[in-house]
């Protein structure tokens, strides 16, 4: 296979690293140059305060980290941003006029409606608006961007609950991992022996990425999808792992057996064309009361960490409603690892390389 030579912005941060982390051993993405703010300029052993228990490459410990600027990634066929929205609007205009194709983590363009929101399980024909983009904004690049970390595993299991029982409203209450804020992120003193119940704009966010992400394409135009959905997020004193709680209605009865079915059977389009960072399952139904847990459940799944799991299957008030628990790793499955799948969609799809 052709080798797709990628470049990403905002390698020293939490979602960063983990690009390094997944990208590493990537069979044909090859992860050839690191940009940064602050530690453009230094060596990326130097600059960046290493996450994880395995070791940093030394590939990457020796590379020099440029500035985030689209000279930096000449040559590159792919650049991922990992940039913190306030900075990544206009610095990722800039790669999209130079003539790079993008997929960002940020928020900035995530609701422009001529820019796909991509969870490729999900939705891969929105990838069909970079055709409406490029006539529309007369970029020489693209831009592609993929969602805020709790929708992702939320919007994963909403899908089948929609297609198959007509779902028509969901309440959801999450409780969110320390590195969905970045690093060094909520301060210690604020989080220890506490729940934070207050997350900024993060109600608004997930409710209407999700309804884009769900939404129909027709004609270049995605629709949202109507189904009304209420929020309460909060910030919780685990590392990695966005648990959240869904309380779902819908017109008829249902039955949780036959809903555990339909969403262990859950199979989308990277699964069908076995894409490299496709997991087999795309949700794992768990059937003990006391899962999914973060600890024992966030790398689950035959790519770690890219499957979402799922427990607590129960009717809700009657047998019209249902309830349950779902856990997915915030920084793979909703960052790093659906960005490197959506990227593999594009490259499938002709939109790469
Ligand atoms: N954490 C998650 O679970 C998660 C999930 C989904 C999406 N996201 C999104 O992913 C993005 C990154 O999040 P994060 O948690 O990794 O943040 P982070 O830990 O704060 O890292 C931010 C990165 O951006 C770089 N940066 C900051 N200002 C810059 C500038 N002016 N020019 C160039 N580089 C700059 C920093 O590099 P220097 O150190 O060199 O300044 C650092 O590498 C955000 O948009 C976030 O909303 C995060």
């Amino acid at each position: 296979m052709k080798k797709i030579s990628a470049a990403l912005l905002g390698a020293t941060g939490a979602v960063g690293q983990r690009y390094i982390n997944m990208l590493d051993r990537h069979p044909y993405i090859s992860l050839d140059v690191l940009m940064g703010g602050e530690s453009a300029g230094k060596k990326y052993g130097e600059a960046v305060h290493w996450l994880f228990p395995d070791a940093l490459p030394d590939r990457f410990a020796q590379a020099k980290v440029l500035k985030a600027r689209p000279e930096s990634a000449q040559g590159c066929d792919v650049v991922f941003s990992a940039l913190p929205s306030e900075v990544a609007g206009e610095i990722e205009l800039g790669f999209a006029r130079a003539g790079y194709t993008l997929v960002s983590e940020a928020s900035s363009h995530r609701m422009d409606p001529e820019v796909p929101l991509m969870i490729p399980e999900v939705n891969p024909d929105h990838l069909k608006l970079l055709e409406t983009q490029k006539k529309k904004k007369g970029w020489k690049g693209a831009i592609a961007t993929t969602p805020n970390c709790t929708v992702t595993g939320l919007a994963i299991v909403l899908k089948p609950l929609l297609d198959s029982f007509a779902a028509e409203k969901a309440i959801v209450t999450t409780m969110q991992a320390l590195s969905g804020a970045g690093y060094p992120g909520v301060p210690s003193l604020a989080i220890t022996e506490n729940v934070l119940p207050y997350i900024k704009n993060e109600e608004e966010k997930v409710a209407r990425e999700a309804k884009k992400i769900l939404g129909t394409l027709k004609a270049g135009v995605v629709h949202e999808n109507p189904i009304p959905m209420g929020l309460s997020c909060n910030r919780v004193q685990v590392i990695d792992g966005h648990t959240e709680t869904l309380y779902a209605e819908f017109p008829g009865r249902v039955d949780p057996q036959e809903v555990a079915r339909v969403l262990a059977g859950f199979r989308g389009k990277p699964q069908r064309l076995r894409l490299n960072t496709a997991p087999e399952r795309p949700i794992i139904v768990r059937t003990e009361n006391d899962r999914p847990q973060p600890r024992l459940d966030r790398m689950a799944g035959s790519v770690p960490g890219m499957s979402v799991t799922v427990g607590r299957l129960r009717n809700g008030i009657d047998d019209r409603s249902l309830q349950l628990t779902l856990l997915s790793h915030n920084t793979i499955r909703g960052a790093a690892g659906t960005a490197i799948l959506t990227a593999e969609l594009m490259e499938k799809e002709g939109f790469i390389g």
